[in-house]
């Protein structure tokens, strides 16, 4: 038997027992004659004790070891001397009396603690060694637990998880496929889904009325923190449901999760605020409302007093930092040069200070007389010691901006605790998005995503004015899932790819299958996918995705680990009839 306990359960009560551990070397101290190895496995750290004197042999092998050398022990528990509270073993040591070493080890590029001493490209060339630290191996346990009770909870509601192939038809919507070619088919390409969305439907089509499937998902999109090109949706589908019954499964899904994982009970029904609202108040479709500081207009109040910047522009929206006119010259720079960077892109900063004695300070002050300032100041609710800040310009340009903004104060101002949770769900998304370069509407959601009843009558008059059965599910600033109930009809179908562009013969091309599927009694569904990389990291309170995905791809989507993507062979690329033509990179 390699092991008889692990490394993290020896207690007290345990002392005068004889035990076998195996794990590996975290650290070796000799004091006097004596050596102390402190061994480590997934479950924690147990000091191992060696004396000289008792067995001069034994302890001259175990000042052998080295830092992560795997290792047998075999010996007695004892009460320790000196204690160490700050581990779950720390009242309690291994006398050892044998010691067999399973695998020696080079030096490890960098120190396996809480605390390494390794940068991040290391640590990802050597992830192996990196899962081992307490602190990445406890992500991946979340994960596991949050992976469980999802399991354990959609299990409960009836919910069936059914595997969807992952070699499926590329589709010209959404993000760029990733594609795979075909040996038997020449010339011919799979693509890894973006997400099974066309099979969960088809899905509701066969009967299977309530769907979950944890799955792989893969899209070749530009990435940042919150975005891996493979990552884990939490997918489902339900058939004869409209949008109240899939919100409160998944509220209730989100609660279960809180609870059961975080110990933190959500109270109440998570608030719904429709996509105008998110875009007006907050300037995202993804609002952090664990604060407040909402948007104000002030386009109206600023106008026809010769402050060309405010005359010229469509939007002058502010917001009020409560207690912030005490900010320093150096401190309203920062701000300015924050809303300058060219990722956020706006040309100033324009600030009034709320004294407290009453009167403005401002940068415009030029301009505007204490009475104007007054109005701007009652509108934006903002009392003696505040301080607002505007940015003016093009409408959803300055409000992105003015979105950054607001984040960067509530950061400054401690009022983004990772510990406290603000859930909401934003509805009523437009149906389509105008896109300027390729003069055409894009399915916001996608194309299979159900106009609101109410909307159709715009369909063909005004597109743009159409709402979507859609909604997102969003905590803390995070899109943590998202969904729409869906056309299950024909014919509308099809109106609805006329409107995205596609000829008839395109539409029946790629997604014939599904409209014919429909002609067969596609019962009314809808569903919605949580991205489960997201929701750990939340839980986790992680800056990025990465840190809880086992073997994660770095920003251009490699896996330094193992060096991929990476040439193949040219008897494969024959077998597959690939020719390569490869422009020159600039
Ligand atoms: P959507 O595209 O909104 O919807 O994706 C659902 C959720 O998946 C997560 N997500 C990602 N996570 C990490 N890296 C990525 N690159 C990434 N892209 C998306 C997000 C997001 O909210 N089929 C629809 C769902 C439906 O309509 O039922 C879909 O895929 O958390």
């Amino acid at each position: 038997m390699y092991r008889t306990r692990t490394c993290g359960e020896l207690r007290l009560t345990d002392v005068d027992q004889v035990v076998t551990l195996s794990g590996w070397v975290q650290k070796i101290r000799k004091m006097g004659g004596m050596t102390f190895v402190d061994l480590r496995d997934r479950y924690g750290v147990t000091q191992l004790v060696f004396n000289q004197e008792v067995d001069a042999e034994l302890c001259e092998k175990a000042n052998k070891l080295g830092r992560e050398f795997v290792i047998q022990a075999i010996g007695t528990v004892k009460e320790r001397s000196s204690k160490n509270a700050n581990i779950a073993t720390g009242e309690i040591e291994i006398i050892v009396s044998q010691l067999n070493i399973l695998n020696a080890s080079d030096v490890p590029p960098f120190t396996i603690e809480d605390e390494t001493d390794g940068g991040d490209d290391i640590r990802m060339q050597y992830r192996y060694l990196d899962l081992r630290r307490n602190p990445v191996r406890a992500n991946l346990e979340l994960r596991h637990k949050m992976a469980f009770e999802t399991r354990r909870y959609l299990d409960q509601q009836n919910f069936l998880e059914v595997e969807t192939p992952i070699l499926i038809k590329s589709t010209p919507e959404g993000a760029r496929d990733f594609v795979v070619p075909s040996r038997m088919n020449p010339g011919q390409f799979y693509a890894l889904p973006q997400s099974p969305q066309l099979f969960k439907q088809l899905l509701m089509v066969s009967g299977f009325d309530r769907y979950f499937q944890i799955a792989k998902c893969f899209r070749d999109e530009d990435l940042r923190a919150d975005r891996q090109p493979e990552f884990t949706q939490i997918d489902c589908e339900m058939s004869f449901v409209e949008q109240e019954d899939v919100l409160n499964i998944f509220e209730g899904m989100a609660k279960h999760l809180f609870k059961t994982i975080k110990g933190v009970e959500l109270k109440g029904d998570f608030p719904r605020m429709p996509y105008s609202d998110a875009m007006k108040y907050y300037g995202s479709d993804k609002p952090d409302i664990r604060f407040d500081m909402k948007f104000v207009e002030l386009k109206d109040l600023t106008e026809g007093k010769n402050f060309v910047v405010f005359d010229r522009v469509e939007y002058v929206g502010g917001i009020c930092a409560k207690g912030c006119a005490s900010y320093t010259r150096k401190q309203i720079d920062e701000l300015t040069d924050f809303v300058k960077r060219p990722q956020i892109g706006a040309k100033g900063l324009i600030y009034v200070k709320c004294e407290a004695d009453g009167s403005f300070k401002s940068s415009v002050d030029k301009f505007y007389t204490a009475d104007d300032l007054k109005k701007w100041a009652e509108r934006c609710g903002a009392q003696p010691g505040d301080l607002i800040l505007i940015l003016p310009g093009e409408k959803t340009k300055a409000q992105k901006q003015l979105c950054e903004l607001r984040l960067e104060m509530g950061s400054r101002l401690g009022l983004r605790d990772k510990n406290v949770f603000a859930p909401l769900w934003v509805i009523d998304f437009p149906l389509f998005e105008w896109d300027e370069e390729s003069q055409r509407f894009f399915a916001m959601h996608h194309p299979f995503t159900s106009p609101k009843p109410e909307d159709i009558q715009f369909l063909d008059s005004d597109p743009g004015k159409v709402r979507a059965n859609a909604y997102d599910m969003v905590i803390n600033g995070v899109e943590l899932g998202g969904g729409s109930i869906r056309i299950h009809d024909s014919k509308l179908q099809k109106k609805m790819f006329e409107l995205l562009g596609f000829t008839d013969e395109q539409a029946q091309s790629q997604f014939g299958f599904l409209m014919d599927a429909f002609k067969y009694g596609a019962p009314p569904h809808g569903g919605l996918a949580f991205g489960l990389d997201r929701f750990v990291s939340l839980f986790a309170g992680l800056d990025s995705i990465r840190d809880c995905i086992a073997f994660p791809k770095n920003n251009s989507g490699r896996d330094v680990m193992n060096d991929a993507p990476a040439p193949i062979d040219p008897a494969q690329l024959e077998e597959l009839n690939l020719i390569l033509n490869i422009k020159e990179q600039k």
